[in-house]
């Protein structure tokens, strides 16, 4: 699917609520950029499974049994959520890091395009157990926006599919880019927005942000394992 669907998870004062345990916890949040106030809160594969899985891992012993004391009450809405749009069975049973928070808090920097234009291909970098059955083809992404800048976020996507992006040259590539045009899908509080993440996307820069701005999201992906959807991020 390279479609991107909205699914109303929680409202604003459950995310109200996320909020202020994220803000609790901020001891445990974790910088990821020397000069920027970016931060998660948990461990994501797209930054800690390289150069090798170790760091993941070792994220993952630490990290999950606080995600897990203080949202479990979120990932039980996430999993009724998007139970309404990928069917069932959802759970957690598997050695990845729980879906976790992006934390961006105000700078500058945050209104350029500093932010990576990708496919989410992390699936492939993790262990899985050996012989399970993996429907590789057909993978989800997903976002919860838990507070937005006054002048909102969001997420651009282009019409270029990770197989053709893939199949083509390098040529090919930057005329792939240059010929599509990006769209801007607006975050909502409290709503889940589930794509592919096989489709060529960035998180959009903000726009005239303030002191004041924070963008925390929850973020996971999804992938159909022996028989069920399991979210990690
Ligand atoms: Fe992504």
């Amino acid at each position: 699917m390279n479609e991107i669907f909205r699914i109303e998870a929680i409202d604003h004062s459950d995310c109200e609520r996320v909020r202020s345990t994220l803000l609790q916890l901020s001891e445990f949040w974790r910088k990821r950029n020397t000069k920027l106030p970016l931060f998660t809160l948990g461990a994501a594969t797209y930054i800690d499974s390289r150069p090798d899985l170790k760091t993941y891992y070792g994220y993952v012993k630490s990290d999950n049994p606080i995600l897990w004391e203080h949202f479990e009450w979120v990932y039980q809405r996430l999993v009724v959520a998007l139970g309404k749009y990928i069917g069932g069975p959802i759970n957690f049973d598997h050695d990845q890091a729980v879906p976790g928070f992006h934390l961006y808090r105000f700078h500058p920097a945050f209104e350029k395009n500093i932010a990576e234009i990708h496919f989410d291909r992390q699936q492939t970098r993790l262990r899985w157990p050996e012989n399970a059955e993996i429907d590789w083809s057909d993978p989800i992404s997903f976002t919860l926006p838990i507070a937005l800048p006054r002048t909102g976020g969001g997420l651009h996507t282009w019409e270029i599919d990770w197989q053709e992006f893939r199949e083509a040259g390098s040529e090919a590539r930057k005329l792939l880019i240059r010929d599509s045009s990006k769209t801007l899908h607006v975050y909502r509080l409290g709503e889940l927005v589930v794509h592919s993440g096989n489709q060529l996307h960035q998180v959009a820069p903000g726009v005239h942000l303030s002191p004041e701005d924070e963008r925390f999201t929850l973020q996971g992906h999804g992938l159909y394992c022996d028989g069920a959807w399991r979210l990690y991020w």
